[in-house]
């Protein structure tokens, strides 16, 4: 493992949540701390490597699915460190010069996710320290305006976080900010904990995510449909994230995991609505 620096205030004894969650990723940037902590949480959580992966698959798809379309602007929310097949890598394979804003709320996932893009071919993708509770503030970021042109279509990615958002918070208006600020033909990736999907599994998770602030806030799939009120959801709709445009639907035996995904048109443009692989959004999405 190659670690690029600890910023000041760091404690390299504590795990931290996006280093553990690059070790499940099975990645390289994490500490004997965090192996620890994500080899304890294997045990309360079994599958839970499995959903990180899964959540990194349904990504990578995700992103090239867009990029393929034409998009090349990324506001990534709840980015964790940018390894391991992330959003600027992706998004660059189709289009080589995709600008991508990396938003976190940890000091260290910043730090050392800058680190780490100093490091690789970093120009046109940041890491910005922010909090995605605050939708508003982070669309009028001066660091956010520099790489992104706000005026065009953007894609928003909320993948594997916003389950970490409490009830308080409201997390279906933090999606309807971004659908009323964002412009016209923006789009949103999100992928959420969704605990009808397998209410063992995510009732196992919630006591293991239960360490350092992070606390998982799974939710029924309607709740999770209704955040995305307004929007137009791309096919096959909302569905659990490992069958998303994947060959797993005609797989069999693979494993399930408990979280939904769905990409949709925040502020749908009138082609967009005349799309024909699009499906109305309802409280309850359809398929
Ligand atoms: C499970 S990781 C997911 C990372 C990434 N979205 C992915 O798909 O790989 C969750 C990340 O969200 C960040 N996070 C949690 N709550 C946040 C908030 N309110 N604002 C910004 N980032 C947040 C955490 O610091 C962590 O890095």
């Amino acid at each position: 493992m190659t670690f690029p620096l600890f910023a000041p205030g760091i404690n390299p004894g504590a795990p931290n949540a996006a280093r553990v969650y690059d070790y499940l990723l099975g990645g390289e940037d994490h500490l004997a701390a965090d192996r620890e902590e994500a080899e304890r949480l294997k045990k309360i959580a079994p599958g839970m490597e499995l959903a990180a992966r899964g959540n990194r698959d349904f990504l990578g798809r995700a992103v090239t699915y867009l990029a393929r379309q034409g998009y090349t602007q990324f506001l990534d929310l709840g980015s964790g460190l940018p390894t391991m097949r992330h959003v600027h890598e992706v998004a660059r394979e189709v289009h080589p010069h995709a600008r991508v804003v990396c938003v976190d709320h940890d000091p260290m996932v910043i730090s050392h996710g800058r680190a780490l893009l100093q490091r690789s071919d970093g120009v046109g993708v940041v890491m910005v320290e922010g909090d995605l509770r605050d939708p508003v503030q982070i669309l009028t970021d001066s660091a956010v305006e520099n790489v992104l042109h706000l005026s065009r279509p953007v894609v928003a990615l909320l993948v594997d976080v916003l389950h970490f958002v409490s009830d308080d918070d409201n997390p279906a208006q933090i999606v309807a900010s971004l659908r009323d600020r964002m412009a016209p033909g923006s789009c949103l990736i999100l992928s959420h904990a969704c605990h009808e999907t397998s209410p063992e599994v995510i009732s196992k998770r919630r006591a293991g995510y239960v360490w350092g602030q992070t606390l998982i806030h799974p939710r029924p799939r309607a709740e999770i449909a209704a955040m995305l009120h307004g929007c137009v959801i791309h096919r096959p709709g909302l569905v659990e994230i490992s069958t998303w445009r994947s060959r797993y639907e005609i797989a069999s035996g693979v494993p399930k995991v408990p979280f939904l995904g769905a990409v949709a048109d925040l502020q749908p443009t009138l082609a967009q609505l005349a799309r024909p692989r699009s499906v109305a959004v309802t409280a309850t999405a359809r398929q």
